[in-house]
């Protein structure tokens, strides 16, 4: 996903990939603080977050574990909060979401984004006011739809005509009338370095604006009177880095807006631009910060608008990765090394942890990069070529595909791999009945377990044969 590419180093060009950074590190146990959770430090080569270290968190709380530096997330998510100070955040809680979360993100002031009915519990469990609350996905059913009503979400992003009866219906039956937003695709596909323009939109979220289809929607809207209409939705793609494809979208939808005014007489109250901003995962990625975010897309809009005439409409942003990405480090013990020789007699070194793919899909899954180091102790040894991979019956297991790590790096000791808060947990699965770690929030001394680890037994209890239910 985040492929920076360097020029490959001499003796390994064979080895490693071409797009990778190749050059063996001046210090392989340095913490680059762009990368890592803010509070990591090494002391006496021991690695610490959150004021512990980690051989102690892990002596207590086991491995693999997540561990989640409160005061970075609450940091981050205050950036975001003050970048966009007249605007709405909407923490996206499919990144990661627990009750402890969603009351950080509330005690922040933050919105939050669900995108389940299982979101939509987690936020209700933590008891996050409704009313900041967007509610979206392609295919809510409707009790899902019923459920949000209910609750009383504030916003329901809506996502096909379908959903539109369907929630009209419902809203109408409960007597009540739900402000909305019109999840348009406005052709605009983004991700890392580069955007397109003009995107296929073969797709399944939102109304297009192609073919008219984003006006048929609104104007299926507006002739509701149980749903009203708040406003416009995009959201063009994850972990990017380069704002002009927001720019291209805004530029979009404020077009639409003017539409809308010229054929209903309507303003566009609202606009989202979704989330997609982007983390560093490994050097050399270089994310803007929340405020140069903030300043540009605000302007971006306001621009656009002005010069169409338009009110400026409400901003909002939808960041997870940006908020929980960078705030947590996955911490695995190793089980075993092999030094294994490659054709035209190279080496790597297959480090093989105690997780794997069931806690992190996405470096099978996207080809993503991490960076890691050993967590337990610093070493003198020469750096060497290494893969760090899964316990997992497969050989696509990789956590980290190319890395480089100290050639007496052995079974026992500990492994980190920064930037994991994001899409790690949240989609971590029990492929070959390995329990999910927890997730530990460290802040000022203190660990908290704010997910606890599954255990054979809650497994063993989903199967109706093994009498443990
Ligand atoms: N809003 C909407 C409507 C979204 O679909 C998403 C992500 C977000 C906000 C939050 O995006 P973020 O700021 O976290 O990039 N599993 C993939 C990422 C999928 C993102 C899906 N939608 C990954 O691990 O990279």
């Amino acid at each position: 996903m985040s492929r920076s590419a360097h020029p490959a180093g001499p003796r390994h060009a064979d080895v490693l990939a071409e797009l990778h950074p190749l050059n063996p590190p001046t210090d392989p146990g340095a913490i680059d603080p762009s990368i890592w959770p803010a509070s990591v430090n090494r002391v006496e080569g021991v690695l610490r977050i959150g004021g512990r270290s980690v051989t102690e968190l892990t002596a207590e709380h086991g491995s693999p574990v997540f561990l989640l530096d409160e005061d970075d997330l609450r940091g981050r998510a205050r950036s975001y909060a003050q970048a966009f100070a007249n605007a709405d955040v909407f923490y996206a809680g499919k990144a990661f979401l627990c009750t402890a979360v969603a009351r950080w993100i509330a005690d922040e002031g933050l919105g939050l984004d669900v995108c389940s009915g299982g979101e939509l519990a987690v936020a209700s469990a933590a008891g996050f006011p409704p009313e900041r609350i967007a509610m979206h996905g392609n295919n809510k059913s409707s009790i899902e739809l019923r459920r949000a009503l209910e609750a009383g979400v504030g916003l329901i992003i809506l996502d096909s005509f379908d959903e539109i009866d369907r929630l009209a219906t419902l809203a109408d039956s409960l007597g009540r009338q739900q402000d909305v937003l019109v999840r348009v695709t406005v052709g605009v596909e983004a991700h890392t370095h580069e955007f397109i323009a003009t995107a296929h939109e073969d797709q399944k979220f939102g109304f297009s604006l192609r073919g008219g289809v984003a006006a048929d929607a609104v104007r299926r809207v507006l002739a509701s009177p149980a749903l009203r209409l708040a406003g416009l939705h995009s959201h063009i793609g994850s972990q990017i880095f380069d704002l002009d494809g927001f720019q291209v979208a805004a530029a979009r939808l404020v077009d639409f807006a003017v539409a809308l005014r010229d054929e209903h007489g309507i303003e566009v109250e609202r606009l989202d631009l979704g989330g997609g901003l982007g983390i560093a995962y490994v050097a050399g990625d270089d994310p803007h910060s929340p405020k140069e975010i903030g300043e540009r897309l605000l302007d971006i809009v306001a621009r656009a608008s002005r010069a169409a005439g338009l009110n400026v409409p409400r901003i909002a942003v939808e960041p997870g990765r940006a908020i929980v990405g960078p705030s947590t480090m996955t911490v695995y013990e190793i089980g075993t090394v092999k030094s294994i020789e490659l054709d035209g007699g190279a080496r790597r070194l297959y480090v093989s942890v105690d997780g794997g793919m069931s806690d992190n899909i996405r470096t099978a899954l996207y080809d993503a990069d991490y960076t890691c180091t050993l967590a337990n102790r610093t070493s003198t040894a020469e750096p060497v070529v290494a893969r760090v991979v899964g316990k997992h019956c497969e050989s696509g297991d990789i956590v980290v595909r190319d890395t480089w790590l100290p050639a007496d790096t052995r079974p026992g000791d500990l492994l980190a791999i920064a930037a994991t808060g994001a899409y790690c947990h949240s989609m971590a699965s029990n492929y070959n009945h390995v329990p999910r770690p927890a997730v530990v929030a460290v802040q000022d001394g203190v660990a908290t377990v704010i997910v606890r680890r599954e255990t054979e037994d809650d497994l063993l209890r989903l199967d109706p044969g093994s009498g443990r239910q």
